[in-house]
Order: C-alpha cells, then sequence, then structure tokens
C-alpha cells in the first residue's frame, strides 16, 4: 500500500495568544498568569511576580507584535501552503477579569479579524479555548483552578466564544496539554495554582491533592464546554490537546518495564482516558490511594464527565524520554517533563531529545486504545539560528527534524492509523513557554526580535520555510 496521507490532510502551523500576540495590556485586555512571568533561560528559570516589576523583563507582553501583524504573517502561512491555523484565544482580551459582567468587545473584534483573515487566504482555523494562561485576577483571587467557581467562568468565556464565532470556526480544543497540571512543572501555566507565590518557576511546589483536584476542576470543565458545543453547534468538533512524552523502559528488567507503564499511565493517559471514554480510569484508584489524593466531587461530576466526551484526539509531540529503576539514569530535559537520557538519540541544544520513530510508535499506541481521529498539534525543534552574511537563515537541522517526523508520520498512516493534521509548533519564531526566550526558535519564519529587548521585528524565510512549502504542496510525499 502506497505510504500516504488523505486527501483533505490538514497541514498547518500553531501558535499560542500568550507567546505571539503582545499588546498585552490594549484595548481592554486584562493581564494574564503569563504576564506576570519574567524572561529566564536554559540556565535561568523565568520568575513569577505578584506585582508588573518595572524593572524586569516580561516577553509575554510584546510577544512578537501578532496583535497588529497578523495579517502579514497569515499572508506568509497561506504562502507555504497551509489549510490549518492553531491559535489560542486569550481569555483575558474576553474577560479582562476572567469573571466580568460583559466580554470585552474590542477583544472579540480582534478574533473576528483574525478568522476571517485565515479564511480569506483558506486557512481553517482550530482555536485552543486555554492555551496555558488564564485572567490573572481569577489565579490571584481563586488560586486558579484550585477553586470550582472557575468552572463556570470557563463556561460562560466558552459559551461567549462559540457563539460569537460558531461560522468562523468550526474546529475547537478545550485545554492546551491538560496532562501537565498532574505534575509541579504544571502548578504555573497548567493549573496556574500561583496564589501567594513569588519566585523561580521551578520552585512553585504544589501537593499531589492540589494538583490533581485543580485537574479535575479542568476536567468538568472541559467536559461542560464539550458539551455545550455538541448540544448546540453540530457543525463543531471538538477535541482534547495533551502534551505526549512518550517514554521507554531503561532496560528490559520487568521492574523497569512496570514502572514505565505507570509513567505513561501519570503521564500520557490519565486525561485522555477520562477525555475520550468519559470516565477516570481503573488504573486511578490505586495511584490516588498510594498519593493521598481523595477528590473532592459535586453530585454530577462523573456524570458531566460521561457526557463530554471528545470528537478526536490531538496531542503535542517533541520528545521521548527512558523511564528506570536503578537509579543510576542521567536526566535529559523538556520545559515540564523530565525523564533518562537514552543513549541511542541526539538531543537539541536545550537537551530535547529527538525521536522520530517514537511519534509513529505513540500514534500507533494512542490509535489502537481509542480509535477516533487524531490530528498532531504541536511538533516542533527549538534552535539557536544564525543569519548568515547573505542576509539568509539556513536551518538545515530544523529541516531534517521536519523531514523525519514527517516520514514518521506517513508509516503511522500506513499502519492504519487515522491521522488527520499536522500543525508545526512555532511556524513563526514566537516567545518560549518553558523559558521565556526567543532564543530559542521553532519557525519556518525569522523575526528579528532578541532577548535583550531589541531588533525591528521584520519577518523573513528561513530555508525550511521552502522545505515545508514543498512538503505542503506534494501532501507530504515531497521530503527532498
Ligand atoms: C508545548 C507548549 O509544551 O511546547 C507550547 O504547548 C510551547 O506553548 C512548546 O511553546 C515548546 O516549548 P518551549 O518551552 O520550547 O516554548
Amino acid at each position: 500500500m502506497e505510504k500516504r496521507f488523505s486527501e483533505g490532510f490538514f497541514w498547518g502551523g500553531a501558535l499560542a495568544a500568550n507567546q505571539c500576540e503582545g499588546a498585552w495590556d490594549v484595548d481592554g485586555r486584562g493581564p494574564s498568569v503569563d504576564d506576570h512571568v519574567t524572561g529566564g533561560s536554559f540556565e535561568r528559570p523565568r520568575e513569577i511576580t505578584a506585582a508588573i516589576d518595572p524593572q524586569a523583563f516580561y516577553p509575554n507582553h510584546d510577544g512578537i507584535d501578532f496583535y497588529r501583524r497578523y495579517e502579514e504573517d497569515i499572508a506568509l502561512f497561506a504562502e507555504m501552503g497551509f489549510t490549518m491555523l492553531r491559535l489560542s484565544i486569550s481569555w483575558s482580551r474576553i474577560f479582562p477579569n476572567g469573571d466580568d459582567a460583559e466580554p470585552n468587545e474590542a477583544g472579540l473584534a480582534f478574533y473576528d479579524r483574525v478568522f476571517e483573515c485565515c479564511r480569506e487566504h483558506g486557512i481553517e482555523p482550530i482555536v485552543t479555548l486555554s492555551h496555558y494562561e488564564m485572567p490573572w485576577s481569577l489565579a490571584e483571587r481563586y488560586n486558579g483552578w484550585a477553586s470550582r467557581e472557575v468552572i463556570d467562568c470557563f463556561v460562560r468565556y466558552c459559551s461567549t466564544v462559540f457563539a460569537r464565532y460558531r461560522d468562523k470556526v468550526h474546529w475547537w480544543l478545550t485545554f492546551n496539554e491538560i496532562n501537565n497540571g498532574a505534575s509541579d512543572h504544571g502548578n504555573l501555566l497548567s493549573t496556574s495554582l500561583v496564589r501567594g507565590f513569588e519566585g523561580p518557576v521551578s520552585e512553585l511546589k504544589r501537593t499531589p491533592q492540589e494538583r490533581y483536584q485543580a485537574l479535575h476542576h479542568q476536567l468538568v470543565a472541559s467536559a461542560l464546554a464539550v458539551r455545550l458545543a455538541h448540544e448546540k453547534y453540530p457543525q463543531f468538533k471538538i477535541g482534547n490537546m495533551d502534551c505526549f512524552i512518550l517514554s521507554y523502559p531503561a532496560t528490559c528488567d520487568p521492574a523497569d518495564v512496570l514502572a514505565n507503564q505507570a509513567e505513561m499511565r501519570r503521564s500520557n493517559w490519565f486525561c485522555s482516558d477520562v477525555q475520550v471514554r468519559g470516565h477516570y480510569p481503573s488504573y486511578a484508584r490505586r495511584y490516588f490511594r498510594e498519593n493521598g489524593i481523595e477528590l473532592h466531587m459535586e453530585p454530577g461530576d462523573l456524570a458531566d464527565l460521561a457526557a463530554g466526551t471528545v470528537d478526536f484526539y490531538t496531542l503535542s509531540y517533541y520528545m521521548s524520554n527512558i523511564v528506570g529503576t536503578h537509579g543510576d539514569l542521567e536526566m535529559a530535559q523538556g520545559n515540564m517533563t523530565f525523564g533518562g537520557k537514552n543513549p541511542y538519540l541526539p538531543a537539541t541544544e536545550w537537551g530535547w531529545q529527538i525521536d522520530p520513530a517514537g511519534l509513529r510508535f505513540a500514534l500507533n499506541e494512542i490509535y489502537d486504545r481509542y480509535e477516533i481521529p487524531i490530528m498532531i498539534v504541536e511538533n516542533g525543534m527549538g534552535a539557536r539560528d544564525e543569519v548568515s552574511e547573505d542576509g539568509l537563515v539556513h536551518d538545515p537541522y530544523r529541516i531534517d527534524y521536519l523531514r523525519r517526523h514527517v516520514e514518521a508520520m506517513r508509516e503511522a498512516v500506513d499502519d492504519g492509523v487515522d491521522l488527520i493534521g499536522y500543525t508545526w509548533w512555532g511556524p513563526i519564531d514566537i516567545v518560549s513557554a518553558g523559558t521565556g526566550e526567543l532564543a530559542k526558535r521553532y519557525g519556518f519564519i525569522y523575526v528579528d526580535k532578541h532577548d535583550d529587548g531589541t531588533g525591528t521585528l521584520a519577518r523573513s524565510r528561513k530555508d525550511s520555510f521552502y522545505a515545508y512549502q514543498r512538503i505542503i504542496a506534494s501532501n507530504g510525499a515531497d521530503l527532498s
């Protein structure tokens, strides 16, 4: 059988509002949690500040100014041949405090323009309702998703944007990488459990009880949003979004295999088991007991979870790790999830292990488990690009990463996986979520903006721009 993608396979890129839009305090927008986080680097963690410190640098405040330059950027995406663009709506652009009496019309109007611009270019928008941000006011007053009150605020926000964009947006995702809320690395961006904390993000620790309770509230909120979409807007398709960090057992010692199974469940399967199947998985009972977790649920929560199962499964895929029990693992890096180094894999400068074959493996595992359509809504490589003497960025490393992952996807499709789309992470350079750097670039389009705040913001095409253009034009066949 020929290895090819279906007709109508979506090719595109993915962005998050807080990492690209900038314009953090204009046209009625309120601050979101990311606006209280300073820039960092590989060596130096970002810091959370309760007040905005005029001396500190907050990279999300300006992003890459997509707010004012979206027309130019979307035209460049169209030139590459995109048929899909993943974007998120900044909740605090719509409800500046999260629970305002009325939505902010200027914020709503901005996304009208963005979605119209996509459609004019024949690009289908897919929108993440919450991509690593909530209005700072909610985080401060309610300690983020620790409080049930936030569920109602979120559902009201969803019902507002569903109604407003019902003719412009048909593809939706609820929470970006919801599963990161299970670990301490998600306390800031996933679950916003930040009340009373200031300091390095790496020191923001919460108990398993706090984390899983917050996650329960998010899972219920997600299910309610899905149900609302299904009841009122039959034209919508709505999916989950998981950060899929594949892990392998470090050795064939059965103890390592079991440890890896536990890690795969905790880190990759737990949330999607709920969002796809509509109930907590059987292994949760023991995990909760052994980790001192007692979820507080309201009557109706389990029924809501059952009624709000998603239409398709989406994931981000960047890397893989290994898990072992022999205490001799050297650790690899990631932005939210960490595991052991795999001696068979190369890594990026930020230590993310590159594993295209793992993508094929992951897609097969996911499809075997759920048998619903899958979309890869993030995949990419952060690298330090140099502008050459000819004024261009030559990025063969990124092209190689892209090709090898598309090749792995093709194999997975041939294996029988129902893969319906692929959106590369950060098709234009944006602010890194993990480190807050601009130097960690993912784009096919270079943005002249630097971590010291300098730069003209001018956009230019890297070599990878043309490589992706060829891949899209050939529906994944031309990897030359
Ligand atoms: C994912 C997030 O975890 O990885 C994105 O959904 C993020 O928001 C991306 O930007 C890449 O991570 P980083 O830390 O290199 O920006």
